[in-house]
């Protein structure tokens, strides 16, 4: 046994759209700690490169190519990966932004939109949530080693986005639901706890500030002078994910250079 509170040894995660970006990052650093991970994202290709690599750090990387949106698909193939792995202790919801498909840059005004635009934000940012938690808890529970689930969401939900205005409600509805859903599994010892990103370099925001003159204006809004690496992230992930936070639940923990405050 490891003294190191932070190690998770012996520990399952499940980290969903870890294809890329933050969700990469975060696989790695729980991997890094001594965690085997099940690897979730839409596109095969990104789940595989990556469990690759994480079985190259002598960790069990199980690669599932899978949309979090399909509630029965995500029912079917989270039990039969966290049998393959030998439990589920961590579920990390990490997918989001508009979807595997979308164009997360800014929108139109929410009230030139139709509801069916609204669609691929409320999906893989609320529903694919509430789908991986409803699937992952029966198992959590019958494991009765207690658990950490830890949903990403963005300063979006917590201050308001405009041009982002159904992102910034299904990020809302996510820190809501899993203050609930805290008090829900606090008798089991899972813990549910969200941590609120603002802008971080993943390679969707890469693209939409390459030009130097813009990332100088983004910057601006961080007191700490720079934008977020998706190492920045992932530390507060393992801590959340580990022994050291056990008597933390039903919070939301913000990651983001000071651009908005907390209190
Ligand atoms: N990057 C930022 O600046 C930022 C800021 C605030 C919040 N966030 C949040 O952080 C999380 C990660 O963001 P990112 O920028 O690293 O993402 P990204 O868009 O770079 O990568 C997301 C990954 O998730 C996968 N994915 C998307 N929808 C999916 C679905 N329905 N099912 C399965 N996989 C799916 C994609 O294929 C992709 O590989 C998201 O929840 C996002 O909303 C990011």
């Amino acid at each position: 046994m490891s003294n190191n509170p932070l190690s998770l040894t012996g520990r399952v995660a499940l980290v969903t759209g870890a294809g890329q970006g933050v969700g990469r990052q975060i696989a790695l650093t729980l991997a890094e700690n001594g965690c085997d991970v099940l690897i979730n994202d839409f596109f095969e290709d990104r789940a595989r490169l990556l469990a690759d690599e994480i079985a190259n750090l002598g960790r069990r990387a199980v690669p599932i190519a899978g949309d979090v949106t399909d509630f029965e698909a995500v029912r079917s193939w989270l039990p039969k990966a966290a049998a393959e792995a030998g439990g589920l202790d961590i579920v990390v919801n990490n997918a989001g932004n508009a979807g595997p498909q979308g164009d997360a840059s800014e929108q139109p005004k929410f009230w030139e939109t139709e509801p069916s635009d609204w669609a691929r934000w409320l999906g893989t940012n609320l529903y694919g949530v509430l789908n991986v938690c409803r699937a992952a808890t029966p198992l959590l529970i019958e494991r009765g080693k207690g658990g950490s689930i830890i949903n990403i969401i963005s300063d979006a939900g917590r201050v308001g986005e405009a041009g982002l205005a159904v992102y910034s409600g299904a990020k809302a509805g996510v820190a809501g639901f899993s203050r609930a859903l805290a008090k829900e599994l606090g008798r089991h010892r899972v813990r549910v706890n969200c941590v609120s990103l603002s802008a971080i370099m993943t390679p969707g925001v890469a693209a939409i500030i390459s030009d130097p003159e813009v990332l100088k204006r983004v910057t601006r809004a961080y007191p700490l002078g720079r934008i977020g690496t998706p190492e920045d992230p992932s530390n507060l992930v393992l801590f959340l994910a580990s022994d050291a936070s056990t008597w933390i639940t039903a919070q939301t923990y913000p990651v983001n250079g000071g651009f908005a405050v907390s209190q």
